[in-house]
């Protein structure tokens, strides 16, 4: 992953990573239950999924619930899990037929916040999919950057103790080959929808050289013409990587 994925004048990102923003306020500004705009927003990946294997990019990673997102009403939390739960015992079908391939990333350990069922349909999703190339998704569930580089750490520092690791030998591969992402290429590009212009601990290590795009509409109403317009803007977008032009150097 530490290639910095797609070469500087590719016009097509590999990896599109969303935050999908604005599902609350589009169902509030409606009259709607906040729920009613998080089940709009699984339309909303639905919709994206397909656009992105027309177009042929292939990788996407959608932040579904972060390790903050704990803080919301129960009645809300519980409400995302049962739509992430229905989505994926509903759709397994379609999602093996369409060639996704699905993997997840956040904290998953046993005894910890996602339960035990969630944790086994996840650990299904994934082994189904398995062998799936089209488009390869990553939802991002219980997760968030800072608690990804934790984890790492936590990690180097028990194979440090057992005598695996010595300091000399942690380097980017090293934290690299732990990260939740492990063999995933680095987002080109992050989508953020609804306004807000930040990346609210999202892929911290992995977004070091990703575009931003940031967009007003709500993540409900995403469409496939305002993926297409994020496109048209990193196509036109120099990425130099902390190098220099690619005019300058000749
Ligand atoms: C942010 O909008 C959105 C979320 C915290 C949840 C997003 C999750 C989904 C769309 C479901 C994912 C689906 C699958 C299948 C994994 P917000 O609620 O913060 O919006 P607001 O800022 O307007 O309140």
């Amino acid at each position: 992953m530490n290639d910095f994925a797609a070469p500087a004048h590719s016009h097509l990102p590999r990896h599109v990573a969303f935050i999908m923003d604005g599902n609350g306020r589009w169902a509030t500004r409606r009259g709607l239950g906040r729920l009613l705009g998080h089940s709009q927003g699984v339309e909303a990946v639905r919709r994206v999924c397909e656009e992105l294997v027309k177009l042929g990019v292939p990788y996407a990673t959608f932040y579904a619930f972060s390790t903050e997102n704990w803080q919301r009403p129960l009645e809300e939390v519980s409400g995302l899990f049962g739509l992430m739960r229905s989505y994926f015992k509903k759709e397994l079908a379609t999602i093996i037929e369409k060639g996704l391939r699905v993997r997840f990333i956040g904290d998953r350990r046993l005894g910890g916040k996602l339960e035990a069922d969630l944790l086994a349909l996840m650990e299904e999703v994934e082994a189904k999919t398995a062998h799936n190339t089209k488009l390869h998704v990553t939802f991002a569930i219980n997760y968030s950057g800072r608690d990804e580089l934790v984890r790492v750490m936590q990690g180097i520092a028990a194979d440090a103790a057992a005598g695996k690791i010595v300091p000399e030998q942690v380097d980017a591969a090293a934290v690299e080959q732990r990260l939740d992402t492990h063999g995933l290429p680095a987002p080109d590009l992050m989508i953020r929808t609804s306004g807000e212009q930040r990346i609210s601990n999202f892929l911290l290590w992995q977004l070091a050289y990703a575009e931003f795009y940031f967009c007003e509409v709500a993540w409900p109403d995403f469409q496939a013409t305002h993926l297409q317009a994020a496109l048209a803007a990193f196509a036109g977008r120099e990425r130099r990587f902390g190098s220099v032009p690619a005019a300058v150097a000749a």
